[in-house]
């Protein structure tokens, strides 16, 4: 059967019009952004969190990231720190998170952040959410646009084959660059990696104190714990498969051609890996396969996300 993608739109101003109009009657929509698309909704809107968390059966336990266009308008949602604005000014906006405590006449509705006192907040760089967020009056709450505990998606037909037209309006980005969702540091005491991405410890190192999220022991994440980004299938880490019927994830150029490898970069580089990594999962399931074996991949850089994510999927 074909698919109706008559929910998909490309960006101009007049889908800008659309976007805004849904997002101010609580309604939802599938963005792009750098890191992965997101399904944003009003986050000063109980009727939009309501819906997000609907839509992705997310546990109600599992916080949201609060998207703004710029620092200027946080500050009556949470309370800015030093080390946030050091990284702010190196980093923003880009692919990273930062938990901050929340303020008491914060706007962001209370089950947006599972009723914490904390609340994490992100600037994306990509072209079309900084316009939306440029041209509306509310921050977007705005999760990875996918089902609870599948794969993050980093095309807008890939938020469709989630939600069909369940959501009224999706808008092609084009492919997410970085591929991978964005690191999370909790700043709300001694600087801490709560999910590590393409930024890591040692792009922070430079500029603030940060344990490594290796070292740490505390998982403060309440969305760190569960089964996630999981393709449907079996997926099996650090070993090549017996049977060409299987699918092999690859990294780097030593092994050769073969219609069941995939390559995640053949030049080794990790961040095109991490790049590929959920539009390569996602292409192995759709093509039929029935399991999945991993390749071992580099634990440095990028890398400690992509084996974040790997392992998270083998569960
Ligand atoms: O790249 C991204 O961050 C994407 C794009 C769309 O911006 N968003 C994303 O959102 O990955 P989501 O909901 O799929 O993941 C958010 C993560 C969850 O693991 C959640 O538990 C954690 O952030 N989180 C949210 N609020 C938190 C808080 N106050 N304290 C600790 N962790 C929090
Ligand atoms: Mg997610």
């Amino acid at each position: 059967m074909k698919s109706d993608y008559s929910n998909i739109y490309s960006f101009n101003k007049k889908t800008l019009t659309k976007t805004l109009r849904y997002l101010n009657k609580g309604e939802i929509a599938g963005l792009p952004t750098e890191t992965v698309y997101g399904l944003a909704g009003n986050a000063y809107s109980s009727k939009a969190v309501k819906k997000i968390f609907g839509l992705k059966k997310r546990p109600k336990k599992n916080p949201l990231i609060i998207h703004y266009y710029n620092i200027n308008s946080i500050k009556k949602d949470v309370i800015i720190s030093k080390n946030f604005v050091k990284l702010y000014k190196k980093f923003c906006p880009g692919p990273l998170t930062f938990i901050l405590k929340k303020s008491k006449n914060s706007k962001i509705v209370k089950k947006a952040t599972a009723g914490l006192k904390t609340i994490a907040i992100r600037f994306p760089s990509h072209k079309i959410i900084r316009s939306i967020l440029k041209y509306s009056n509310f921050p977007l709450a705005m999760p990875s646009a996918n089902i609870s505990t599948r794969l993050s998606p980093v095309n807008a037909i890939d938020v469709f084959e989630d939600f069909g037209k369940k959501i009224n309006i999706i808008i092609d980005g084009g492919k997410s660059k970085i591929g991978i969702e964005s690191t999370v540091i909790d700043l709300t005491g001694k600087p801490k990696i709560l999910r590590p991405g393409v930024l890591g410890y040692h792009d922070f190192k430079k500029i603030l104190k940060v344990n490594s999220f290796k070292k740490s022991k505390l998982i403060k994440s309440p969305g760190m714990l569960e089964k996630h980004y999981s393709p449907g299938i079996p997926i099996i880490l650090n070993k090549n498969p017996k049977n060409k019927s299987d699918a092999h994830v690859i990294f780097g150029n030593k092994f050769k051609g073969k219609k069941n490898k995939f390559n995640l970069s053949k030049k080794a580089n990790l961040n095109e890996a991490a790049s590929n990594l959920y539009k390569t999962l996602r292409d192995i399931k759709n093509k039929g396969y029935k399991k999945i074996y991993v390749s071992k991949i580099p634990n440095t850089g990028a890398g400690t996300a992509i084996n974040d994510r790997l392992r998270k999927a083998a569960k």
